[in-house]
């Protein structure tokens, strides 16, 4: 059901600036990856911005950059996350070391969930990375409660920003919380881009080594680690066309959640909030929830749904999946579809 529509600026931007790669002939690691990590830089107020191909590509190259320079090689990841995020952490070369329950207010684990995870890892904390993916648009409300435990019990914290590019806690962006973070611009992200990812980092010895490592260090020659998984010149523009109107493809949908939400509260029907005084969120799914039941009990009626946000849990987290629902939202969502997932909430209450 779900469509993936861009903003007529990005597609402008783009056609208006295609071309020239091709007549200048710089088709790599040339401009528009150059204005990707300015970007990235300002928008996020971090210091380092590194382009990758994905999210994933960005995550493995930390992770093994962390175990080869760090010997950090034992992984906590939360249940409720992408069954990916598992097979990066293999394909790092970097061992399991638990799941951290998560919780249904936020489909992310709290602080006391990840401090069960990591005594239950029985793992030196040096070795430990602690891998938190941010869900559904918000960032971990308790994401400064978790980096002040990680940086006073010397376990690494990576921040998995797949779904949160535009979201601030306390006006700081996903990913300058932990010692580093990765966006995603998959097709489907709340900024969709096709495929890109985006590291980033205030720690300038880990950028520098990222930066290397997606050139092989083919200059320096230092690094033994190193893979190519840098955007094309012609990626990199698209991905910076897109970005370019992240406040564009936010406020439409927060359209579109401000009549979820009126009809979330004259119902009473609970729902994850995008914007507090403290968060703004980039509204990548608006998410209902029902503490005690099935969320098909609480909403028989209520069958104009996307996908869950995951219909699986890689560790304890079952009751997760049963329990949450996902209202469609697009940007430039077509009204009837709103409207028919509001009678339909109006008619379960
Ligand atoms: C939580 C999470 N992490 C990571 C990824 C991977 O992103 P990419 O496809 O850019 O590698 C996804 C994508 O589905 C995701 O949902």
């Amino acid at each position: 059901m779900g469509m993936i529509k861009l903003p007529e600026n990005a597609k402008s931007f783009f056609r208006n600036n295609y071309e020239e790669i091709f007549n200048t002939g710089n088709l790599a690691e040339s401009i528009w990856n150059e204005k990707l990590v300015e970007f990235g830089k300002v928008f996020c107020n971090a210091g380092c911005a590194v382009p990758t191909s994905s999210n994933g590509s960005g995550l493995v190259a930390l992770m093994t950059i962390y175990r080869h320079y760090y010997g950090r090689d034992k992984v906590i990841l939360q249940s409720n996350t992408m069954y990916g995020v598992k097979t990066m952490v293999l394909s790092a070369g970097c061992k399991l070391a638990g799941f951290a329950k998560c919780n249904i207010e936020s489909l992310m684990p709290n602080l006391q969930q990840i401090q069960d995870a990591v005594n239950a890892s029985k793992q030196a904390p040096e070795n430990l990375i602690l891998l938190l993916s941010h869900i559904g648009g918000i960032i971990n409300p308790e994401i400064e409660k978790i980096a002040t435990f990680c940086q006073a019990h010397n376990i690494l914290l990576l921040e998995d920003c797949a779904h949160s590019f535009g979201a601030t806690l306390n006006g700081k962006h996903s990913g300058t919380f932990g010692d580093s973070g990765v966006f995603s611009f998959y097709a489907t992200k709340a900024i969709p881009a096709g495929e890109g990812g985006l590291v980033i980092t205030n720690n300038h010895k880990i950028g520098d080594l990222v930066k290397r490592y997606v050139m092989y260090d083919r200059f320096a020659q230092e690094m033994n680690i190193g893979v190519n998984i840098r955007p094309s010149e012609l990626q990199a523009l698209c991905i910076y066309s897109v970005l370019l109107c992240t406040e564009e493809i936010i406020e439409n949908k927060r359209q579109i959640a401000t009549q979820y939400i009126h009809a979330c509260e004259e119902l009473q029907i609970p729902y994850i909030k995008q914007v507090t005084n403290n968060y703004s969120g980039n509204y990548y799914k608006f998410i209902v929830f029902s503490q005690n039941k099935p969320i098909g009990e609480l909403l028989p009626k209520l069958k104009t749904t996307t996908s869950k946000v995951y219909d699986y849990a890689l560790g304890d987290s079952s009751e997760i999946i049963l329990h949450h629902a996902c209202l469609p939202i697009w940007y430039n969502q077509e009204q009837e579809i709103t409207s028919k997932v509001i009678k339909e909430l109006y008619e379960s209450v």
